[in-house]
């Protein structure tokens, strides 16, 4: 008998505060711009997986019909609730590791800046493949791994304390190789060192991307989804 995993608990008050104060000049730096390039096109149901206090509600074009924005972090949570949008926003408590959704549920899942944070990037992109349909698309926003070498290194020596002080959150990721790993097509990537001030750091290496996840079996007609009632 296997013994069931225990719930992930992500807890991170002082990050979620300093976040949320530190977003407006960050936005203002190139993170809203950002925001747009990764949503721009986007159509049908949306999960946002980790969407902290909402800072993409905003950028989510008209295309898209609902965005189901699941956030575990309760302070994210209140702030998120009181986020502007323009198209509807159901927030909805849990992880990127056991999503509050249905399978096959969604036309779209999006990371942006999380996948450097969950437990595991592995169980996060598979808990996206479960809720896409065949054919759904992965978007991403996320800051990465140097191609650099020796930079790369660096990013592992700062790791060593990094995610004690940023919500868990980590340089090094491999982050594209996770998402390939799981079974998704990459179909557009830009790489970018974001430095803001014009100073080169930890967590300069970005990429915005998108992806496709196609299943290699057709999808029963007819079939029943399990039905999950979000809460909020
Ligand atoms: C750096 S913040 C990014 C917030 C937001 N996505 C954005 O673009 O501004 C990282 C987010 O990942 C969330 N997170 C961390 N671990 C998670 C997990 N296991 N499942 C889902 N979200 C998680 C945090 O609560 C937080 O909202």
């Amino acid at each position: 008998m296997t013994t069931p995993s225990k719930p992930e608990r992500v807890h991170h008050p002082l990050f979620a505060r300093a976040y949320a104060r530190l977003a407006p000049s960050a936005e203002s730096a190139g993170v809203a711009e950002h925001r747009d390039e990764l949503l721009a096109g986007l159509r049908g149901r949306v999960v946002e997986i980790g969407a902290g206090p909402g800072l993409n509600f905003a950028h989510y074009p008209a295309t898209v019909s609902e965005v189901v924005a699941v956030e575990p972090e309760p302070h994210f949570r209140r702030r998120a609730a009181a986020a502007r949008s323009e198209v509807p926003v159901h927030l909805v408590a849990g992880t990127a590791a056991a999503l509050p959704l249905a399978d096959q549920s969604v036309d779209a899942a999006v990371f942006s800046l999380v996948l450097c944070s969950v437990g595991s990037p592995a169980a996060a992109l598979a808990e996206a493949v479960r809720v896409l349909v065949s054919g759904g698309e992965l978007r991403y926003y996320e800051h990465v791994r140097s191609q650099d070498v020796r930079a790369g290194r660096r990013q592992d020596r700062f790791d060593r304390v990094w995610p004690y002080v940023a919500g868990g959150c980590h340089c090094s990721r491999e982050t594209e190789s996770a998402i390939a790993a799981a079974g998704f097509t990459v179909t557009h990537v830009r790489r970018f060192e974001f430095e803001p001030r014009g100073i080169a750091l930890p967590v300069s290496p970005h990429v915005i991307g998108s992806a496709v996840w196609r299943s290699a079996q057709p999808r029963l007609p007819g079939r029943a989804e399990r039905t999950v009632r979000p809460e909020t």
